[in-house]
């Protein structure tokens, strides 16, 4: 990795979600590069095992937050705790945290859709727009959403969560579009399957085995794979690439069908 492609610590890095998941490995690999990790989850107690964990590593390098981000108060709270905490504002900010209700369009219930976009859409809105203002002020900031395969691809059971990392997509070009002036990219990373508690609860076997099939890699992914991915759009090197979705799925929204005249993939 060249010079360029590190993070000028000591940065503040916010990461939504970063008690579970990809989230958790985010946080570990931006702890990692000499940030400050401000752990924002609605389960506090994962935020401050976790932030336990870094600081008997390396004092007040972490940070739990209680948050919410479908609740607009909730994320400015987040963020004053951050600040008056570190008297610095929010250099980077991994918008993570996200749920995945499954419902086909025939039994979804509105609700159900809705709290999708609450938590989805409207959470990964009000932290970037919360984060983006101080951003802009200083001339510097990093944005990276969690987008999916499933923004480009429906899939069965998937019209709440599909639509919603769909809008992801979106709202990061959107936000890309008018900061990009003031030296703050805005990105998405679109994981193919990765095996966390939120995939742990949703797949059945045979939906692994349907995955592990079609994409070339032949497997799943790993946290860390996708952690990897986040940390170079946070990085200085990374200051001309705004406004993007990169796939990191084992090459599955390249491909097509694996069989053709007697040729397999
Ligand atoms: N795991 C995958 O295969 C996969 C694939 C594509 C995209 N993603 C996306 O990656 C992100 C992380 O997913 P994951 O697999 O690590 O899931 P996860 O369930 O392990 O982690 C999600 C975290 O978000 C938190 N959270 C949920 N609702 C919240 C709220 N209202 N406010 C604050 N925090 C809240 C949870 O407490 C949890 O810690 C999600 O946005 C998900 O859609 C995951």
């Amino acid at each position: 990795m060249s010079e360029q492609n590190t993070i000028r610590a000591p940065r503040i890095a916010a990461i939504t979600g970063g008690g579970s998941g990809i989230g958790e490995a985010v946080v570990h690999r931006l702890a990692q590069a000499g940030c400050r990790v401000a752990i924002l989850d609605i389960q506090l107690e994962k935020a401050k095992a976790l932030a336990g964990q870094l600081n008997a590593q390396r004092a007040d390098c972490a940070l739990a937050v209680s948050l919410d981000v479908s609740d607009v108060q909730s994320v400015d709270a987040a963020f004053r705790a951050i600040e008056s905490h570190w008297n610095a504002g929010v250099d980077v900010l991994v918008n993570s945290a996200g749920i995945m209700p499954v419902a086909s369009v025939l039994e979804c219930p509105p609700e159900m859709f809705r709290k999708a976009m609450d938590v989805n859409v409207v959470g990964t809105f009000a932290c970037s727009q919360r984060a983006a203002r101080g951003m802009v002020e200083r001339r510097f900031g990093r944005i990276v959403n969690l987008a999916s395969i499933s923004s480009e691809r429906a899939g069965v059971g998937r019209v709440a969560y599909g639509t919603s990392k769909t809008a992801i997509v979106g709202l990061t070009r959107q936000f890309a579009m008018e900061l990009g002036s003031f030296g703050v990219t805005v990105n998405a990373v679109a994981p193919g399957p990765i095996l966390t508690p939120m995939t742990e609860k949703n797949y059945t076997p045979q939906t692994r085995q349907a995955f592990e099939s079609s994409i070339p890699a032949k497997r799943m992914g790993t946290t860390q794979e996708i952690a990897d991915a986040i940390v170079y759009l946070c990085s200085d090197g990374a200051a001309y690439v705004n406004g993007i979705m990169m796939p990191v799925d084992g090459g599955y929204l390249a491909s097509g069908i694996a069989t053709t005249a007697g040729l397999k993939a």
